[in-house]
């Protein structure tokens, strides 16, 4: 036994879990058990752990090698975290992850999953917004799961590269490299794909990464990725977690959305995120 309890947040994903202490070292079937949830439930939290950053870098291990993310500038004591950070003097501008999306899917190997540690947090707002992809895949309509099923999905680093780049100086919470013509490069991803781990099917289409389907142009694809985004997206294949200092939450960046909500203007906010990578590419 484990000793880890589990409790689903919504019918569809995510779930909190207590009864674990990830700052010192962790029980192998503790690890275990860590693991079959984040596959189980996509989105796992955990309150009060109030990690540091080489302990943050310990409980990534658990999931998957730790990854260093392109394009992003990384915290200047470890290149394999970012500090995901709004200033409260920080108004108006983008906030990292502000779309709908799945992390780095333009790569060959997308991310297979991420770590969030919550340092300081507003009084309110700036929530993080999962959605469950197997979930939606199983209910896709059957004229949307006739386009997609066998088809593939081309993936640019759109705001990394020339082509799609925002025009202008951007201000962002991070800093990120743009005009590298590389990240124009066509990635070509199964639009349904099969998780390592549990075999399930998932939809994965990216609204921010995603710019057509094979065999398509992108004035061909838009309307159709249109309806695949309302449909990844519904409310009801989601979980919305209001953070707490302390706060450690993991993702499956295989078969989830997030979308990082920008409501707090005014207020300082300040996660470590760290990434662990995929062994394969994304399969059919
Ligand atoms: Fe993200």
């Amino acid at each position: 036994m484990s000793g880890l309890t589990i409790k689903q947040v919504t019918g569809n994903i995510g779930a909190e879990i207590e009864g674990v202490d990830l700052s010192g070292p962790v029980d192998a079937s503790i690890a275990d058990a860590l693991r079959r949830a984040l596959w189980d439930h996509q989105v796992l939290i955990l309150h009060d752990q109030f990690l540091d950053i080489a302990q943050l870098k310990q409980v990534t291990a658990l999931f998957g090698p730790l990854q260093r993310l392109p394009y992003v500038e990384p915290i200047a004591e470890d290149p394999l975290v970012i500090g995901v950070r709004k200033k409260a003097t920080d108004k108006k501008i983008a906030v990292f992850g502000g779309n709908w999306h799945s992390d780095f899917s333009f790569l060959e190997h997308p991310p297979a999953g991420s770590l969030l540690s919550a340092v300081e947090i507003p009084e309110v707002g700036g929530d993080t917004v999962w959605s469950n992809q197997i979930a939606a895949y199983e209910t896709l309509p059957d004229n949307l799961r006739d386009v997609v099923e066998g088809r593939a999905a081309i993936h640019v680093g759109k705001p990394h590269g020339v082509k799609f780049a925002p025009k202008g100086n951007q201000r962002s919470t991070i800093k990120m490299v743009r005009g590298d013509p590389e990240a124009d490069r066509e990635t070509f991803h199964p639009a349904i794909r099969r998780h390592p781990e549990t075999g399930r099917r998932a939809l994965f289409v990216n609204p921010v990464y995603t710019s057509r389907l094979d065999g398509m142009s992108e004035a061909e694809s838009e309307p159709i990725l249109d309806r695949l985004f309302w449909h990844a997206t519904r409310p009801e294949f989601s979980c919305r977690h209001r953070w707490r200092a302390g706060d450690l939450v993991v993702w499956d960046n295989r078969s989830t959305l997030h979308f990082a909500v920008n409501d707090y203007d005014g207020s300082d906010r300040l996660l470590y995120r760290t990434t662990f990578s995929d062994a394969q590419r994304p399969q059919a």
